[in-house]
């Protein structure tokens, strides 16, 4: 049994979590903290300690060792906003926050509807929805919001129509998404658009039960809820869970893509002249942004055990940097430049483990086709506002760009 309930209180560490002041860079503490060690001690909005990993090697460990479990309901559990309705939580069907075997069986039923070959199937459809949005900015002329008008759209299009969800609803959950990522919302109105959008979740369960439909949600109600396999609760949780995943990620990584492609038009031109060069230069890009950082990474230790040198007992709190390990001097050769042909595809973006992103090729395949699209079309894109003085979303719990203003 844990020997202690979260990490002891010694000291006065960093304040975590840090905030993000450029759009090519993790928070500047991540540098220090991964010289102090791969392990390091931090403090959390509630004054509860936490370790925090800061190291390539060991953030794989962490993510890998089922010593290290993903439940929030257990004490200790760390939390950076213990306001939160889903603090200590864990909505049915919310299997990103179950350990093995029960988070086994969810992965099971969805892993074929994300494969390489599945997803292959949907190249045609998510071209489609990239050219028409595309044909709309053509149309709208230059200068507008690239995050507005392509980098949401395509995502939310795209996992729309893979769940069934109508995408008429778009501004309902996608402004309540936004509402509950961003890290400094008053708790009692990010609380409110948590379940607001799991109410909506729920009912779209209902729906498809009357009217079912061709998307994933319906389909999971007819081979799994309709057979006793999953109740009408896990199945919502699951939705939520892959509606906001589905979105809210993707959507962050195509504008900020599509910055580091203007400002390095040597790479631009490269994978211009050669399209091969771009599924490569897409996983470079994942490893350089890291859009996706601690926020999926929480973790506590349920037995003891060593991590880069220092003992983690039963019960301790951890957080994986996930855009601090993807810097790691230790793993990647001159960490802060952007090399299209480094071969990052070891990178932890997606994390890894046995919760290794269940979307990535899912994702893989919209930035590749969005990014091969958008310069294509408009091969004279260029940004309509000067870097630094670009809006970023630095206070949200996933990383992007709050306007990309182009012209072309
Ligand atoms: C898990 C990143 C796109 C669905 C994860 C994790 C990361 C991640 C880091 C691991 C969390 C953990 O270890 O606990 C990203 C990034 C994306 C992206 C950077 C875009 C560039 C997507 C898309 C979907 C998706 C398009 C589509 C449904 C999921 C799901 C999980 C997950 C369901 C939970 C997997 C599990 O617990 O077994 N993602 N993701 N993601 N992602 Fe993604």
């Amino acid at each position: 049994s844990p020997s202690s309930h979260g990490v002891p209180e010694v000291g006065n560490p960093p304040a975590f979590p840090m905030t993000r002041r450029c759009p090519f860079s993790p928070p500047e503490e991540y540098r220090a903290l991964r010289e102090q060690g791969p392990l390091v001690r931090v403090r959390l909005p509630s004054g509860q300690h936490s370790w925090v990993v800061t190291r390539y090697a060991e953030a794989k460990q962490v993510l890998t060792d089922p010593r290290i479990s993903t439940d929030p309901t257990q004490p200790g559990f760390p939390t950076t906003n213990p306001e939160s309705c889903e603090a200590g939580q864990r909505p049915e069907g919310q299997f990103i926050d179950m350990d093995p075997p029960e988070h086994t069986a969810y992965r099971r039923m969805l892993i074929s509807e994300f494969s390489v070959r599945r997803i292959n199937q949907l190249r045609p459809a998510i071209q489609r929805v990239v050219d028409q949005r595309v044909d709309a900015m053509l149309a709208e002329g230059g200068p507008l919001d690239l995050v507005e008008w392509f980098g949401l759209p395509v995502p939310s299009i795209v996992i729309c129509e893979l769940l069934g969800v109508p995408y008429a609803d778009h501004e309902y959950f996608e402004s309540r998404t936004r509402t509950f990522a961003r890290l400094t919302t008053d708790p009692a109105e990010a609380n409110a658009a948590v379940r607001e959008l799991r109410g909506y979740l729920a009912e779209l369960v209902a729906r498809v039960e009357r009217e079912p439909n061709d998307g994933l949600v319906s389909r999971l109600f007819t081979e799994r809820v309709a057979t006793g396999e999953l109740t009408r609760e896990a199945l919502a949780g699951m939705a939520f869970l892959l509606l906001l995943a589905g979105h809210e990620t993707t959507a962050n990584m195509i504008p900020l893509s599509v910055l580091s492609l203007l400002e390095n038009p040597a790479a631009l031109a490269e994978i211009r002249a050669d399209p091969g060069l771009l599924p490569g230069a897409v996983e470079e890009l994942l490893r350089f942004h890291s859009a996706v950082d601690w926020v999926a990474f929480d973790r506590m230790a349920v037995e003891d055990v060593e991590i880069g040198g220092q003992l983690v007992r039963a019960g301790e709190g951890i957080y994986v940097l996930g855009a601090s390990a993807n810097r790691d001097e230790r793993a990647f050769d001159r960490p802060d430049e952007f090399d299209i042909h480094r071969g990052a595809r070891n990178h932890l973006a997606f994390g890894n483990g046995v919760h290794q992103c269940l979307g990535q090729n899912l994702a893989r395949a919209e930035l590749e086709i969005a990014l091969r699209t958008l310069f294509e079309r408009m091969p004279t894109l260029r940004l309509a506002r000067p870097v630094a003085e670009l809006p970023l979303k630095s206070d949200s719990a996933i990383f992007g760009l709050a306007e990309l203003p182009v012209t072309w």
